[in-house]
């Protein structure tokens, strides 16, 4: 059993993370903690008890930083919609976050654990950035990072940068230096995972809560990336984090040097991947490379099943 804290932007595919994480055998979810990014943080937050509440889920959520380190705040309304998670109509929510903000919350689990917890981001990194500078001390707490975020090849927000990173490359840059391993898990594979209309009608006829919500989210999702981009298809980003977890087969990993663009305008928040070791320098992270599609979906539609 994987403990982990979530620390996500709900988002789409940062729901459909939890959904996969909050009722899988093999992971046990402490916490879910918000962070701005997709959308505001009042709306990320919202969406991340909206779908616990839908789910009767009974993890804790705690809301965290509204803002990135240093750079101005975006958002990815273009792709998740005015409220982040556009689509699905929740019924009144009931669920309130917790009392304690995400940053005291990571911190805590990470001091009084024994070094077992790995920390899960699905979003800008802010909060385990904020986490680390205010208790350095959890570094050597974490077991290991997974991200959702960047890219040895293209961004998707520039050409350079994947969305999670250039929302708080500073963020980003705090906690690939942290002592602690890295798993990235960038859009090389996570574009792999179309979820498209086919999978879409395959989860549909799991015929459960989740598998409703899923379906309704990626009604807004697939239209979202067809108009934009014309693609039959939406990648399924975030969950690949913790299918990957689940299953530490999923994903092949290559180790190398992994350094964030903090300074170019036009690159900022980009992960430079020395994919070919050319400089020399000690790996710093596993890159995920390759995924095995097929199987991805089959825990996720696995993982959905776990809901009836
Ligand atoms: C990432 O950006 C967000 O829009 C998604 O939720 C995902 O975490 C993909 O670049
Ligand atoms: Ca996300």
């Amino acid at each position: 059993m994987e403990k982990i804290i979530l620390d996500c932007d709900p988002g789409h595919d940062d729901a459909a993370a939890i959904m996969l994480a909050a009722k899988s055998p093999k992971i046990e979810l402490l916490g879910i903690t918000v962070v701005a990014g997709n959308q505001t943080l009042e709306k990320t937050l919202r969406n991340a008890l909206n779908v616990v509440q839908w789910l009767g889920v009974d993890v804790p959520v705690y809301g965290g930083c509204d803002r990135p380190l240093v750079r101005e705040k975006v958002t990815a309304g273009d792709i998740h919609g005015k409220t982040g998670l556009d689509g699905p109509v929740f019924p009144p929510l009931v669920r309130v976050p917790e009392p304690e903000h995400a940053v005291n919350f990571i911190i805590r689990s990470l001091m009084a654990s024994d070094g077992e917890i790995t920390m899960v981001t699905t979003g800008p990194m802010t909060n385990l950035a904020m986490a680390l500078r205010l208790e350095p001390q959890i570094a050597e707490k974490i077991k290991r990072i997974v991200l959702m975020g960047g890219a040895c090849t293209n961004g998707n927000v520039t050409p350079a940068a994947e969305f999670n990173i250039f929302a708080d490359a500073e963020a980003a840059h705090i906690c690939f230096t942290c002592g602690r391993p890295v798993t990235m898990i960038g859009l090389d594979v996570t574009r792999m995972v179309k979820c498209t209309p086919e999978v879409v009608e395959r989860m549909k006829n799991v015929g459960n809560r989740a598998s409703a919500l899923f379906v309704d989210m990626m009604g807004h999702f697939c239209k979202t990336q067809k108009a934009l981009f014309g693609w039959d298809g939406a990648p399924l980003h975030d969950p690949v984090t913790i299918a990957s977890l689940i299953d530490p087969a999923l994903v092949t990993v290559k180790p190398m040097n992994v350094r964030i663009e903090l300074r170019s305008e036009q690159s900022y928040g980009r992960t430079n991947c020395d994919y070919f070791g050319y400089c020399q320098l000690p790996s710093t992270a596993d890159v995920a490379v390759d995924i095995n599609v097929q199987r991805f979906w089959d825990i996720f539609e696995e993982g959905l099943r776990n809901y009836s």
